[in-house]
């Protein structure tokens, strides 16, 4: 270690800015008050018409090969994390790829739900370590607008739409991945699923009817695994690059609820004035989450060279992980 690093990152949302006070005019009985103070969000961003999954990675990507000075013909692979793919068949990663005319790469969606662009990056780097493998897109990006029921408070005041591209490239000795870890455990996948409308229970109008085909969660089970998970995560990926939390410049976890990123910041030691949040602004990206925020600090220039960032995930299935990587 370290064999890749992630060279550049940009990020791209819809138009359209959904705040809280928005679901009033949908019929939601909620308000601003109770959103914010359980979960730090404020506004989110929803595709509308003429944006996808599609358009918002490809945006995202050519905006991240700009900035790394890399083409599409330069492109070994594209790796997408998303769990509300435009089709579930082909991948999205197949369609951004011809969109950007990579025609050398390999291209393919992980489903890890808001751990996708933290697996992508360590599928990424196996890659590279292997020698055959030198520039890898990946990608973060959900529409989950489009997979939420906009008639459950208990989810849709949640999620937000986005993308979130990054170039990984081979490390230097100086810079790159320090440390990388990924768990799962399948038996907990009930707590946050779509229920219905794939191979299992393929579409009726009556699955239709009861909405078992959008996300349903048990928030307070998947609130009290989520803090669990990464608290586990940040102790391996401290273990794992031989540091400790002073050694940490930025902690960017992924932005589901303000609580869950204060606990994992108390668990690691780290203090809140070294976390990036942005959650108020975007809700819960799921896999965009983290490549949005990372784009944002960059762009801040909270994460620039020689900055040592810890990134944290945790999501549907369950998954979790993290990263430590020096810029
Ligand atoms: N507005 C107003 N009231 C609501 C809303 C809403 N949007 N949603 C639920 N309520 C009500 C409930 O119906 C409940 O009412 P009741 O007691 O009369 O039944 C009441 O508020 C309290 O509900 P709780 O579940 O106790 O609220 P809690 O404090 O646990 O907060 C929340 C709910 C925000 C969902 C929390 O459990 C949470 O954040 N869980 C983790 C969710 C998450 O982050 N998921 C994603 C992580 S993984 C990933 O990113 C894929």
């Amino acid at each position: 270690r370290p064999f890749a690093m992630l060279t550049a990152t940009a990020h791209a949302v819809p138009k359209r800015v959904f705040t809280n006070h928005d679901f009033a005019s949908i019929g939601i009985d909620t308000s601003d008050e109770w959103i914010r103070e359980r979960t730090g969000i404020g506004q989110r961003y929803i595709a509308g018409e003429g944006e996808n999954l599609t358009s918002l990675c490809t945006q995202a990507a050519r905006d991240a090969m700009a900035a790394a000075g890399v083409t599409a013909a330069e492109l070994d692979a594209i790796i997408l994390g998303t769990a509300s793919p435009d089709r579930l068949l082909p991948s999205t990663a197949v369609e951004v790829q011809a969109a950007l005319g990579a025609t050398r790469a390999v291209a393919f969606d992980i489903d890890a739900a808001c751990s996708g662009w933290l697996y992508g990056s360590q599928i990424a780097e196996g890659l590279i370590a292997t020698g055959s493998y030198e520039t890898i897109l990946v990608i973060g990006g959900e529409v989950l607008s489009r997979i939420v029921n906009w008639k459950d408070r208990n989810t849709c005041v949640l999620f937000g739409d986005g993308a979130g591209a990054t170039v990984v490239k081979k490390a230097t000795k100086q810079r790159g991945i320090l440390s990388a870890y990924m768990r799962s455990d399948g038996t907990l996948a009930d707590l946050l699923h779509r229920p219905k409308g794939a191979g299992n229970a393929p579409v009726t109008p009556e699955i239709i009817l009861e909405g078992s085909h959008y996300i349903q969660m048990a928030g307070r089970e998947v609130f009290k695994n989520a803090v669990r998970s990464m608290a586990d995560a940040a102790d391996r990926a401290l273990d794992g690059a031989k540091l400790s939390a002073a050694d940490i410049d930025v902690l960017i976890p992924h932005q589901a609820n303000i609580r869950i990123i204060e606990a994992t910041a108390k668990h690691a030691g780290i203090p809140m004035e070294k976390v990036f949040v942005n959650v108020e602004k975007y809700g819960n990206t799921s896999a965009a989450s983290i490549p949005i925020a990372l784009s944002e600090a960059q762009k801040a220039g909270i994460v620039k060279e020689g900055t040592t960032v810890m990134f944290v995930a945790f999501g549907a299935g369950f998954t979790w992980g993290s990263m430590v990587v020096r810029f």
